[in-house]
């Protein structure tokens, strides 16, 4: 007969949330303005912002992760579509701009000047190299084909002394010759004549405005996706099209997944994410069955789409599972950057995240009122709303791709919900509120950036009414 009920409820009696502590005050040496906020999102990718979108379908696709990496964060693309649709999300935000796209579309002398402008149409280009066993011999832009016949040759349209970069060239020389001749293209190509990139004016001046940007050794931004641990053809299919990999599995404190995640680990070569995960032993049991862990989302049940610990009455809040997590690498000596993830609503619940251990914060309802995250805006009673839906919540779970980050999904239990969230405006205007309230928060702890949080922070518990409103006591708020 099970009798050690209070035993039991000693072991994990301190299941705190945002609104239990606050980071008490310190001395501070800096100003918010010289406080840096870069960080790690896994063993090879650094941010300049940390902050990550969810991989949810109201949340990250191509859109949310162009915007988010062009300021210095990081998008996951979700996985509730087929490999194909995702592995071209992720195309998508590498095309987005790259020093030299290595990626081009190109077309043949015997191309129709109709195909070529669908082919430019669809793919939102404005120019085509012409290829002719895989050397250049001409450019198609928008301006050649403006009079052209549509069912003529390509050949007979096109820019056939074409100026050209060297694959060696750099940025202020590409930029110089473009310049020069009043191009905004350049094709790259060896001493051969064989093309192995283009160059465009475009991408030039979006790497100087976006210099915080997440950017791979090729100048292109950073990318991840979602991906289930059992299905190793969507992993192996996304490998060299994104940066990382993250694990997505509710709970991932599970031996059948812990196998499937090695063998994932072993077939990749980008950073493996794995999560979610609740408790130290839970690091502990990963990190012993896993050779190779890249990054940990930590936190179970807290999101704000979640009805996991109203459906089960089982949940690791996000605070909760980062001090797990952050004690117990102490423990074992290692550095395996942290995600928080779930229920950060404020730069607050960012800055409270990272002073127990995180290196950066993942969110989904914030972004989900951003402009750029997917669905339409739609106006109720005056008010601006984008649709939220969990990926456990029933109508997430009739798109069947993400059916698995649920157990319970196969007894047909829904754990999350769907509905709307405030309009919010483009993501930069979002995200230079909660960098600016990042950095304050920051300044109030005396720490002039992350890891000098780590050290610095300390923490109360909040006793009494709760903080939310605490300075609004005497104050007769319009329409009172
Ligand atoms: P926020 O609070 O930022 O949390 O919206 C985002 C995180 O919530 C998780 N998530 C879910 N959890 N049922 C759950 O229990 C769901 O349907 C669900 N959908 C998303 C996920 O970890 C996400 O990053």
């Amino acid at each position: 007969m099970p009798n050690n009920f209070y035993r039991r409820l000693i072991e994990a009696s301190n299941l705190f949330s945002f609104r239990d502590y606050l980071v008490i005050p310190g001395r501070s040496e800096v100003e918010p303005s010289q406080i840096a906020i870069a960080s790690t999102f896994s063993t090879n990718i650094k941010v300049n912002l940390p902050f990550i979108s969810s991989p949810m379908d109201t949340v990250t696709e191509s859109g949310t992760a162009i915007a988010l990496a062009r300021l210095g964060g990081l998008g996951v693309i979700h996985r509730n579509m087929s490999i194909e649709e995702q592995v071209e999300q992720a195309k998508k935000v590498k095309r987005a701009e790259s020093f030299i796209i290595r990626d081009v579309f190109t077309i043949s002398p015997g191309t129709k000047v109709k195909d070529a402008i669908e082919i430019m149409t669809k793919n939102s280009i404005s120019g085509l190299p012409v290829v002719e066993s895989e050397r250049l011999v001409g450019i198609l832009t928008k301006r050649d084909v403006s009079f052209a016949e549509m069912g003529t040759d390509v050949s007979s349209v096109m820019t056939k002394n074409v100026i050209t970069a060297s694959p060696t060239a750099t940025v202020e020389e590409a930029k110089r010759t473009m310049h020069e001749h009043r191009i905004e293209k350049l094709p790259v190509v060896d001493k051969d004549g064989k093309l192995h990139g283009l160059i465009t004016i475009k991408d030039i001046y979006s790497r100087e405005k976006y210099s915080a940007a997440t950017r791979d050794s090729q100048g292109r931004l950073m990318v991840a996706a979602a991906v289930s641990p059992f299905d190793i053809d969507r992993a192996m299919a996304l490998d060299h099209h994104v940066d990382a990999l993250v694990c997505d599995v509710a709970h991932f404190h599970n031996s059948n997944i812990f196998n499937a995640a090695r063998r994932m680990a072993k077939e990749i070569s980008v950073d493996l994410v794995i999560g979610n995960i609740g408790t130290a032993q839970a690091l502990k049991d990963s990190v012993s069955a896993i050779e190779r862990v890249d990054g940990i989302r930590a936190g179970i049940g807290s999101g704000s789409t979640c009805i996991t610990s109203v459906v089960t009455k089982a949940g690791a809040p996000t605070l909760f599972a980062v001090a797990e997590m952050a004690d117990a690498m102490e423990e074992l000596d290692l550095e395996i950057p942290i995600i928080a993830d779930g229920g950060i609503r404020t730069p607050g619940d960012a800055m409270l995240s990272l002073a127990v251990g995180a290196s950066t914060v993942m969110m989904g309802n914030v972004f989900a009122g951003c402009s750029e995250s997917p669905g339409n805006l739609i106006k109720i009673g005056g008010k601006y709303y984008k649709p939220i839906r969990g990926m456990g919540s029933a109508s997430a779970r009739e798109k069947r791709f993400a059916v698995d980050r649920y157990a319970s999904m196969a007894k047909g239990i829904a754990e999350g919900v769907e509905g709307y969230v405030s309009y919010r405006g483009d993501l930069q205007i979002v995200m230079d509120e909660f960098s600016a309230g990042l950095k304050a928060a920051l300044g109030y702890a005396g720490a002039s950036n992350i890891k000098n949080l780590w050290e610095k922070a300390r923490f109360g518990t909040v006793v009494s009414a709760p903080s939310e409103g605490a300075g609004m006591k005497d104050i007769i708020l319009p329409g009172d």
